[in-house]
């Protein structure tokens, strides 16, 4: 039995879940009707597996519903309050920003971007970055914006699959006091594209850059801009944006979502699982270039139109208390963070954080991997003061928005610490077996979901072949998540990490394939293999066991500088392998798969457990002798 914590807010509505178990499709009718339509829909969902459409004959603008409809009631409330790494601070109000997004949505137009068109951004944490994102959704082009950590490359790759005809960056962005120089990432992502028309340079950093002939400065385009644009009537299920993400195979795929299910689900998620008020102060940390940053930075705060805070940089820059500082300054009322950075705050010590005043804080929320019930209880009593519930949400990329988590906006349930308690109306998770059977309380299985939800992604970005294999065609009739998970009891959930060759490094998503193929790229490799292993603070850290070719003459120090640096060139640093091994031989079974998880065991020092399927029983000594004579 875990512990549970009854704490809570609100007033537990069992009928809205009743609703939503009769029938999810009217419930999420009903939901939609929170946003401005411009027409109303006449079908609610368009079902013909596993392609989902939400609210069909509907039109709607997301810009529209973020920025225009709290221009009567709240033009001159904060929307961002942005704080700099280096102590530069701008608050935006709800008319501000809507005068930006609609001088930018004018040049956008200005360089020929119409409905439809992608636009490809790679900016630092700054509010340019949102106001790019809803100038393209006010014309109805779709952005795909570009995580800063991301290298040339993959910025490349990123561009010509989404076809961008244009790409909005900086000269620079600040992280940990160094400039990171992203127009000369950019410059070299596109050295030899002919797709990319114009590049828009906004001047964050004042470092010296060098313009050419496709090159415009941010300020210059919007000087003369004009501070009108309609926004687009678009239809519900017209692309908003794609954004990149690691899969089991390949290179990263484009995951598409659309308009109207996916701010449903964002509006009704938000508050049900923030209890968002007028009054509070919300702050994500999340970076806009993954997916939280997206639904729980830009797109659900504004719908609500709350005040939020947006910080740029590192969270212990200039000191380990800058997080805190934040808090006590801005006087949060929600906080939404990762178990990696909350991790990282429990090791720099309990007084750090008791030395600020977060008497304003009122709900902490949690994403993106499993949180440990030790630094779960940490976050309750250190940060929250035993206050606060602790939303722990678990959701994707592709889901768009949370799928399950505590609601105290909604509900209150008994807290169970390492839990994200249920999955929230309208949404049916199952855990099963490898036949797709699901499986009795408390057993491992697979998180799989049945009947499409509204924040549900669109498709694949050209692929929709491969929407189908990944995600659909693994059980018939359910999602495939990827995700261990099992159900306890009193059906709360309990999510048991990755089921395929997925990492999560610190939160960020990294797939082992498309890190094996970078290191496998380099002339003197013949094999690779990668795993996770467990780690205190990123929750898990990359291993790297490299076979070379036999005629293999430099010195293995120079190769594994060569692999790290390969590696940050191609994907960039969060790929980056914390120890790379060097082996003769890769555990492979025999029908030739490599056994990961022997090297995950051998990597981590533990029990190797059942090898009879090896192919050759004599690898496991020979990795261990590698690794014991430190060949790495
Ligand atoms: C993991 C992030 C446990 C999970 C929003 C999922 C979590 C993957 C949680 C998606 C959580 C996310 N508890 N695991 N609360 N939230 N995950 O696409 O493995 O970057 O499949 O989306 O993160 O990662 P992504």
């Amino acid at each position: 039995m875990s512990e549970t914590y009854d704490i809570g807010l609100g007033n537990y509505d069992s009928e809205i879940r009743k609703k939503a178990d009769s029938d999810f499709v009217s419930f999420w009718g009903e939901q939609a009707k929170n946003l401005t339509w411009f027409s109303s829909w006449t079908k609610t969902l368009d079902w013909k597996p596993p392609f989902a459409k939400w609210f069909v004959g509907g039109t709607i603008n997301a810009s529209y519903n973020t920025l225009d409809v709290h221009q009567n009631s709240k033009s001159d409330k904060p929307a961002i309050i942005w704080e700099g790494e280096n102590g530069d601070s701008r608050i935006l109000t709800y008319s501000d920003l809507l005068i930006q997004v609609q001088k930018f949505a004018n040049v956008l137009k200005s360089l020929n971007v119409t409905k439809g068109d992608r636009v490809t951004i790679y900016l630092p944490m700054v509010p340019e970055l949102p106001i790019a994102m809803l100038a393209c959704a006010r014309i109805g082009a779709i952005h795909t914006v570009i995580f800063s950590g991301f290298s040339a490359m993959s910025i490349k790759d990123r561009i010509n699959d989404s076809k961008s005809k244009i790409v909005i960056t900086a000269d620079g962005g600040y992280r940990r006091g160094k400039i990171i120089k992203l127009k000369e990432i950019i410059d070299e992502a596109i050295k030899d594209s002919d797709i990319v028309e114009h590049v828009i340079v906004l001047e964050r950093t004042k470092n010296k850059i060098s313009m050419s002939a496709k090159d415009n400065l941010w300020t210059d385009l919007m000087k003369d801009a004009f501070d009108s644009c309609d926004a687009e009537k678009l239809e519900s299920s017209h692309p908003l944006y794609i954004l990149y993400t690691s899969g089991t195979t390949g290179k990263p795929k484009g995951v598409l979502h659309g308009t109207g299910g996916y701010l449903t689900h964002l509006h009704s998620t938000f508050k049900w699982a923030f209890d968002i008020k007028d009054s509070d102060v919300f702050f994500c940390t999340a970076d806009i270039g993954w997916v939280t940053g997206h639904s729980y930075v830009v797109y659900a705060p504004l719908l609500h139109g709350a005040t939020e805070i947006m910080y740029e940089g590192a969270p212990d820059y200039p000191d380990q208390s800058r997080m805190w500082n934040i808090l006590q300054k801005y006087k949060v009322t929600i906080f939404y963070t990762t178990p990696t950075a909350l991790r990282m705050f429990m090791k720099f010590g309990d007084d750090i954080p008791n030395s600020f005043d977060l008497s304003s804080l009122r709900l902490l929320g949690t994403v993106g991997e499993p949180i440990n019930p030790e630094v779960w209880k940490w976050y309750f009593k250190i940060i929250g003061k035993g206050k606060c519930p602790i939303i722990d949400t678990w959701w994707q990329t592709e889901t768009g928005g949370m799928l399950i988590s505590p609601l105290p906006g909604l509900e209150t349930i008994p807290l169970k610490p390492g839990s994200g308690t249920l999955s929230i109306p309208g949404v049916n998770i199952d855990i099963i077996d490898e036949n797709g059977t699901p499986v009795p309380s408390n057993t491992k299985g697979y998180l799989a979901i049945k009947n499409p939800w509204p924040g549900m992604f669109l498709t694949l970005w050209g692929d929709d072949e491969k929407y189908k294999n990944v995600y659909w065609s693994k059980y018939a009739n359910y999602y495939y998540s990827g995700d261990y998970a099992l159900k306890d009891d009193d059906g709360y959930f309990w999510l048991l990490g990755r089921a395929d060759d997925v990492l999560k490094v610190a939160g960020h998503r990294i797939g082992t394939a498309e890190l094996e193929s970078c290191i496998v790229s380099h002339n003197h490799v013949a094999e690779s293999a990668v795993c996770g292993i467990p780690d205190d603070v990123k929750g898990e850290v990359i291993v790297a066991f490299v076979v070379l070719n036999h005629k293999v003459t430099v010195g293995l120090d120079i190769l594994k500088h060569e692999l790290l640096n390969k590696i940050r060139k191609d994907i960039g640093a969060i790929a980056t392998p914390k120890q790379i091994y060097f082996v003769s031989k890769l555990p492979k079974t025999r029908s030739g798969k490599i056994m990961r998880r022997l090297l995950k065991s051998i990597a981590n020092n533990e029990q190797i457990g059942d090898v009879s399927t090896l192919e050759d029983s004599t690898v496991v000594a020979d990795i261990q002798k590698s690794i014991d004579n430190k060949h790495y």
